[in-house]
């Protein structure tokens, strides 16, 4: 635990000595608000008679994993009602996702339920939504342009301790999940990577790592970010 808290506090020094090309404060003061802007927003309105059946598969299938209202558990299962979560997910990542499941993971493929049954289980999660639906306009984002060599040092400094060597989540013994294989990488976009980079995943141990605010975990700049991007999306080769 010591020795964890030293690597933490080495990794947020050596981050500001490294990042250069900082947003000012200006840029940090329109990013609040903007955070403030989407907690406004409004959430999905789901059919209840559909969410009904899907909390029902949901008790079948995933709870013993995802736990009660899917608020997840370090280590054995991600939440799946997770506010910032529900916001950048699509339906056809959260389709496709239960119907394959996530190879060399936890997580077992559910094509067997069929499509109906698991669009039932995504009306259940999305009833938990507090805020948007804002998965088409961050799939939408631009491709990351970074240097996957940067990318390597950036994760190994900051994101392995929870995510494992090469992504490889929890079976490296970590907190976070397995971003480095294909199973993750196959479905998400680099704006839903980006995004959850950015802001993060509150009530989780995945802080923000962009701007200010008490989500931030520690301030990487958009060009690190999508080092970091183009470092994953040369992973699944690896795994
Ligand atoms: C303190 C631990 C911790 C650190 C450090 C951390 N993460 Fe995470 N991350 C998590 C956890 C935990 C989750 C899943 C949230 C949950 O369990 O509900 C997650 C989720 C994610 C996801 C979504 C994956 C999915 O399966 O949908 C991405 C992408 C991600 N992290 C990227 C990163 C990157 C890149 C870094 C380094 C800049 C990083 N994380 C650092 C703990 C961490
Ligand atoms: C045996 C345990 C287990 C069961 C049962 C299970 N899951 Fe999972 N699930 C996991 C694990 C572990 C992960 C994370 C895998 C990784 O490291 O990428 C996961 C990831 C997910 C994700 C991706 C979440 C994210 O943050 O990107 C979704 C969506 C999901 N599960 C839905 C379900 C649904 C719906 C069910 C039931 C039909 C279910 N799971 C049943 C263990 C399980």
């Amino acid at each position: 635990m010591a020795s964890l808290i030293t690597r933490s506090a080495l990794v947020v020094v050596a981050l500001f000595i490294t990042a250069c090309d900082k947003p000012t404060d200006s840029t940090k003061q329109i990013q609040e608000k903007a955070v403030v802007a989407r907690e406004a927003e409004t959430p999905p309105v789901i059919d209840p008679q559909l969410a009904a059946e899907g909390q029902r598969l949901y008790e079948q299938n995933c709870v013993f994993c995802h736990q009660a209202d899917a608020i997840g558990k370090p280590g054995t299962a991600p939440s799946l009602t997770n506010k910032e979560f529900l916001s950048v997910a699509s339906n056809r990542f959260l389709l496709g996702t239960i119907q394959d499941g996530r190879p060399g993971t936890g997580m077992p493929s559910y094509a067997h339920l069929g499509e109906k049954n698991i669009l039932a289980i995504v009306a259940y999660l999305r009833d938990h939504a507090v805020l948007t639906d804002r998965s088409a306009a961050v799939d939408a984002q631009p491709e990351a342009h970074g240097d996957p060599r940067l990318g390597k040092i950036w994760f190994d400094q900051v994101c392995l301790t929870c995510h494992g060597t090469n992504g490889d989540g929890y079976s490296a013994g970590g907190t976070g999940t397995a971003i480095g294989k294909a199973g993750f990488l196959s479905k998400a976009s680099d704006g839903f990577i980006r995004t959850t980079i950015k802001e993060g995943r509150s009530n989780t141990r995945m802080l923000g790592f962009y701007g200010a605010g008490p989500e931030t975990m520690a301030d990487l700049s958009e060009r690190e970010i999508d080092d970091i991007i183009a470092y994953l999306r040369t992973m699944p080769s690896k795994n």
